[in-house]
């Protein structure tokens, strides 16, 4: 459950999750955004519409698959250097998470911290965010859990820090990072090191490495990330009026290499019609939809971004199968 806001180019919306067809601004967003990506050429949408409520359930299967190596890597390399991670982040330090990820690995730092102060996780999905919430401030009593619902792409006010609290340090991990076209990476870290100021941000980023690896990552035998994709089409026939027949269309993934990324589209298996919202849209048999990209890094194409954007990269830490990053990246003061 993780990244709502990326690429985003509307308001957002708190993303109700809400089942029938209706006239709700969320659904309105999302039919607007999906006619006028089955209208482009090519077609493409953002992969922010993957995560209704059982899109981030299918998504937290695809982090236990045995070939989907980014989170338990990230997770070994966090709890094997977190006593210098919480070195670094300092006494009373406070967490702002883009996205309301795991709450698995933002425990590992709390639980490391000296006197953590405030944990302020930002999504745009008002409900997800209040049930994270909720559960984290159960279990650290002293901590203030503050939880923003806001798009982290666009415009980001935060609240003032606390009186005596120590550095504010942005938590960026799974790769999410990715997601963003190079451009965007680099607009998104212009923006973070002002709100970050003084501070710092720990970033995941997912290594460039033998495409077999990422293919597999991508592609997993059980067919979990195929029902992820293809849950973009059954949120559509469940939340708008749409009529895709799920069988007719087949996952793709594969690693574009001279742009470093994994692209994932929806194939049509045949020449067909699909209906959204009234619009009728023609397929001929292998036309796609692209719904996703996930850019793989170098360790110095990270530190060079982050450098550009006004960061001044720290020590990185990495596995022993040099699968995975994690960045301590010091803000601007
Ligand atoms: C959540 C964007 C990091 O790119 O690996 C997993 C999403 N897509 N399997 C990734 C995803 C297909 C994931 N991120």
């Amino acid at each position: 459950m993780l990244i709502r806001g990326l690429m985003d180019r509307e308001p957002g919306g708190d993303a109700a999750d809400s089942g029938a067809p209706q006239a709700d601004g969320a659904s309105a967003v999302f039919a607007h955004d999906l006619v006028a990506a089955l209208a482009a050429r090519p077609r493409h949408i953002s992969p922010k519409y993957f995560y209704d409520a059982r899109g981030s359930e299918l998504f937290e299967q695809i982090c236990e698959l045995p070939e989907y190596y980014p989170t338990r890597t990230e997770l070994a390399i966090l709890s094997r250097h977190v006593p210098e991670i919480a070195a670094l982040m300092g006494p009373r330090a406070e967490i702002v998470e883009f996205g309301a990820g795991s709450l698995r690995k933002v425990r590992l730092l709390l639980d490391a911290m000296e006197r953590p102060a405030r944990y302020l996780p930002i999504d745009i999905s008002g409900e997800h965010l209040a049930r994270s919430a909720a559960a984290l401030q159960r279990d650290y009593d002293g901590l203030d859990v503050h939880p923003v619902v806001a798009d982290y792409t666009q415009r980001l006010l935060l609240p003032a820090t606390l009186p005596g609290a120590g550095r504010r340090v942005g938590f960026f991990p799974g790769s999410t990072i990715g997601n963003f076209a190079p451009h965007e990476a680099l607009h998104f870290l212009q923006v973070t090191a002002q709100v970050l100021r003084g501070g710092a941000l720990l970033l995941g980023a997912d290594l460039v490495k033998d495409p077999a690896i990422l293919h597999a990552a991508y592609n997993d035998a059980q067919g979990v990330t195929a029902q992820f994709n293809l849950n973009l089409l059954a949120r559509a026939n469940r939340e708008l009026r749409a009529d895709f027949v799920l069988d007719q269309f087949a996952h793709s993934a594969f690693y574009n290499s001279p742009q470093q990324r994994i692209e994932m589209h929806l194939m049509s298996r045949c020449r067909q019609q699909v209906v959204v919202d009234g619009h009728a849209f023609e397929w001929d048999e292998g036309d796609t939809l692209h719904t996703e990209n996930s850019y793989k890094f170098t360790i110095e194409g990270v530190r060079s971004l982050a450098l550009q954007a006004g960061f001044r990269p720290g020590p990185v830490w990495t596995d022993e199968g040099r699968l995975f990053s994690v960045h301590w990246l010091h803000a601007p003061v």
